[in-house]
């Protein structure tokens, strides 16, 4: 494996490995011993087109506890501005030869052009409403920690399931892994076809929460839609989860948001701040351990 462009092009198997690597690294983050020269010498290119505040700082966290050197290009400052093209920016920056691309842009599989003209490993941080493979992998992460497994859980994602590269990328890693997975959204923010016939459809809480391990919340992705296809309010009545939902239709399960979490919207705060219930900081922290092992594998030198 040469790229991380998506979950879309990984076995169970591949994504296993990311796992164990990512789980190493994170026991080793506790016991504070780790191989902090890994990446020694190595330059990783951060390609952040888009806002970032988890993936990006935690790629740029990742590779310095391995011992890399980060430069973080600036869209707003680059020559974008002056009215450089895409293509020539990439060829621009690819001719400077890093080591490692980290990539976030808003069009659907920009990163796998990328890959297609560097001659470095390329990460994808998120393209369009298509993947964020790291996302997905440090959600397996945080999921495998607390429940001892990913077969077998009963992960249900609720939200904007059509705009969003995190249910995409959920759906079919999970699966893949052996979670029973089901998606619960208003029609208007439901896609025409899930990646996997396994995963089941539903319009309502109280039909798609019953029985869930673990249920996953995402925000409206404002930014994808050409205009509002349903109101904060009207989201949050019939889909924002209430300590009293909660209680009614799954007591047992966890919460996990991948952020940027919008108070108010997709829950109220009493859930997202439960010690009990809440594995987003969990989520946020496992970020890191999750990073390093996905640098490690495609930056990092063959021993
Ligand atoms: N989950 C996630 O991708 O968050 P950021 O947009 O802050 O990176």
């Amino acid at each position: 494996m040469r790229h991380l462009l998506g979950i879309d092009e990984l076995d169970a198997g591949q994504i296993g490995a990311f796992l164990t690597r990512a789980q190493e690294y994170s026991d080793a983050l506790k016991s504070g011993s780790w191989n902090t020269e890994r990446l020694k010498n190595k330059v990783i290119l951060h390609l952040f087109f888009e806002n970032s505040t988890r993936t990006l700082t935690s790629f740029e966290i990742a590779a310095k506890r391995l011992g890399a050197d980060v430069v973080n290009w600036n869209p707003e400052t680059s020559s974008l501005a002056k009215g450089e093209n895409f293509i020539d920016t990439v060829d621009t920056l690819v001719s400077m030869k890093p080591d490692g691309i980290v990539m976030r842009h808003s069009e659907y599989g920009a990163p796998k052009f990328v890959a297609s003209r560097a001659g470095c490993p390329v990460i994808n941080g998120g393209d369009s409403w298509r993947e964020h493979p790291t996302q997905a992998l440090l959600d397996a992460l945080t999921m495998r920690q607390h429940f001892g497994k990913i077969e077998g859980l009963k992960v249900t994602i609720v939200g904007d399931i059509a705009h969003s590269r995190v249910a995409s990328s959920n759906m079919q890693l999970l699966t893949k892994m052996g979670a029973q997975v089901s998606v619960v959204a208003p029609k208007v923010l439901m896609p025409e076809s899930l990646p996997f016939k396994e995963i089941k459809a539903y319009d309502s809480l109280e039909d798609g929460l019953p029985g869930a391990d673990v249920v996953m919340t995402l925000r409206l992705q404002k930014e994808r839609m050409d205009k509002a296809l349903i109101s904060d309010a009207a989201y949050f009545n019939e889909f924002g989860l209430t300590f009293e939902k909660l209680e009614k239709l799954c007591p047992q399960a966890m919460i996990m948001e991948p952020g940027p979490l919008v108070r108010g919207v997709q829950m109220e705060d009493s859930v997202a701040e439960d010690p009990q219930r809440s594995l987003i900081l969990r989520q946020v922290a496992n970020g890191i351990p999750t990073r390093m092992a996905v640098l490690d594998m495609l930056v990092g030198d063959v021993a």
